[in-house]
Parts: structure tokens; C-alpha cells; sequence
């Protein structure tokens, strides 16, 4: 206490005016922070974050009811169906295997490296591609237009994999 009364004295005596405006001064701006904190602006800044989240809402609800996760785990899902529950052996069996098991119409042969060498330099999305499209003799989907993309790519994976 005696330590600090020398200082408190310093104060009291030098720094009385100072000490008083920076009272006033404080005053004067806690009570404009008070106002601040109830007019309308500071209410609606105070309510933003909750703005924000109904306004993400339907990012943000979707957000909240796992669309974070959703998306992803839908296109997992997606992706996932479509790498496992489409059969490209099946697929190619169905429809490919008119054509390119016995080479009909020139087509390249399941299995024979030497049909497919020029067209693997052409690159999976090429090849793909054709296999959807059609390319020359070889039919748009191999004929079957019900055969999704996904099911066409399967079965090409299914004839590139016999030769790689
Ligand atoms: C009616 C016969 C026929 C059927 C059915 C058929 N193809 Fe073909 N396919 C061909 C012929 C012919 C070619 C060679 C075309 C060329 O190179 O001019 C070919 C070429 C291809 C190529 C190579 C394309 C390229 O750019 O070199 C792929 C890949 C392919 N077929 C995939 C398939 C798949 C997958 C299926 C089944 C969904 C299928 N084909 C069904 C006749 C057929």
C-alpha cells in the first residue's frame, strides 16, 4: 500500500485532468458503445451469424442435415455404384462381344494386343468416347442406346483390360 501511495499522489496531483478527460472520454464512448449495442445496426450485426446461417440455408441447411457430407457421400455413392455395380464383363457380353470377339466388321478382338496397339495410343477419354458416339463402323454404344455412359465405359475397361 505505502508503495503505491507516492504514485496514487503522483497521479492525483499531475495527472488529475488527464485522469478526468480519459474518464469523460470513456464515459462518453461506453455510453455510445451502449447505444451502439441496441440500435438497429448492432442488432443486426448481433443477429447476422444467425442471418448467415438461414441465408446459407439451403447450402447451410443442407449443410446441417449432412449436405457437407452429402454431396461427397452422394457422389461417392454414385461413383461407387457405378464402378462396382456396373458389370463390364456383363455389359460387354450383352451387346460388345458381337463384334469384338470375332473381330466382325474389323472389329479390334477382346484379348488380342495386337487389334488394340494403335488404339490405346489414342487414350481411354478418345476411346471411351467412340465406344459412346460411335466411330465408323463401330456403332454408338454398340448399337444399344439404353446402355448409360457409365455401362459403355465399363465394357471398354472390360476390352482394354484384356490387352494391357
Ligand atoms: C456391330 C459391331 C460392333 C459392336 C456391337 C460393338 N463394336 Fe466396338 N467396334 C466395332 C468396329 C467395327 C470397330 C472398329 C472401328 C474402326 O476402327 O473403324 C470398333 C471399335 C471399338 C473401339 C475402339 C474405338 C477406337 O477409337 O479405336 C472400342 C473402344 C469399342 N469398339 C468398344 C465397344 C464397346 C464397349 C461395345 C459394346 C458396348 C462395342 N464396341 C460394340 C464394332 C462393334
Amino acid at each position: 500500500m505505502q508503495a503505491r501511495q507516492p504514485s496514487a499522489s503522483f497521479l492525483t496531483r499531475s495527472s488529475l485532468p488527464v485522469s478526468l478527460s480519459a474518464m469523460l472520454f470513456s464515459v462518453l464512448v461506453s455510453s455510445q458503445a451502449l447505444a451502439a449495442d441496441n440500435s438497429h445496426d448492432a442488432i443486426a450485426e448481433r443477429l447476422k451469424p444467425v442471418g448467415e446461417l438461414c441465408l446459407k440455408g439451403e447450402s447451410c441447411a443442407g449443410d446441417m442435415a449432412g449436405a457437407g457430407q452429402q454431396p461427397s457421400a452422394a457422389a461417392e455413392t454414385d461413383s461407387a455404384s457405378a464402378a462396382s455395380a456396373i458389370d463390364g464383363e456383363k455389359v460387354y457380353g450383352g451387346i460388345c462381344m458381337a463384334c469384338h470377339t470375332t473381330g466382325a466388321a474389323g472389329a479390334p478382338r477382346l484379348g488380342e494386343a495386337g487389334d488394340w496397339e494403335a488404339r490405346l495410343a489414342k487414350g481411354n477419354e478418345t476411346l471411351y468416347t467412340h465406344a459412346i458416339e460411335g466411330f465408323n463402323a463401330m456403332p454408338a454404344k454398340g448399337g444399344n442406346p439404353a446402355l448409360s455412359d457409365e455401362e459403355v465405359k465399363a465394357a471398354v475397361d472390360y476390352l482394354l483390360d484384356s490387352v494391357r
